[in-house]
């Protein structure tokens, strides 16, 4: 199983999901970094000050997982073996509880303003839905992360 974050737009949320995804056993973590978030400033000091920071944002997390850049989302869909399942704010989506996970799934996650774009959605396989009990109209992206990912190595 893997995952991507489709252009995250802030770092606590990309800190937090690069953290999460370490915790729960992943190796490695893709990620679409459009907003440059991950671009490390130009002075040796502020390098050594991101990576402090990486490191003190991810509770060190940054340091057991691999994280792998893309640049071209729709290449990497298109050649990824295994099945691509987006989450979606979306209730015709599969919802979360229904629904079976494999291995070789791919699992996206979108960007905290427009999640993830029709030309991704296009591409899936499957798509996700975690549904709400209540009145607000989604989930923080770093929680859906949280709540979708540990169903999905159980299995689902
Ligand atoms: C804040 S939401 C994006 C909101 C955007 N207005 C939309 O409709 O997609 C950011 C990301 O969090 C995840 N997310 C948030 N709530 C979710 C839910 N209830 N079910 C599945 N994914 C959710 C998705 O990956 C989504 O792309």
């Amino acid at each position: 199983m893997d995952l991507l974050l489709f252009a995250p737009e802030y770092r606590p949320n990309m800190s937090s999901m690069i953290r999460s995804a370490e915790f729960f056993g992943f190796a490695r973590i893709y990620i679409y970094d459009q907003n440059q978030l991950l671009v490390a400033p130009e002075t040796k000091k502020g390098r050594a000050d991101i990576q402090h920071l990486a490191r003190v944002w991810t509770a060190g997390a940054v340091d057991h997982i691999e994280i792998i850049t893309i640049t071209d989302p729709l290449a990497f869909l298109a050649q990824y073996p295994g099945r691509k399942v987006g989450t979606l704010v979306n209730e015709a989506a599969a919802h979360l509880r229904d629904f079976n996970f494999q291995p070789p799934d791919l699992l996206l996650f979108g960007s905290e303003k427009t999640g993830l774009p029709p030309a991704i959605i296009d591409l899936l396989d499957a798509a996700v839905y975690i549904p709400s009990r209540g009145h607000t109209d989604c989930l923080n992206v770093a929680v859906s992360f949280g709540i979708v990912v540990e169903h999905a190595i159980q299995g689902g």
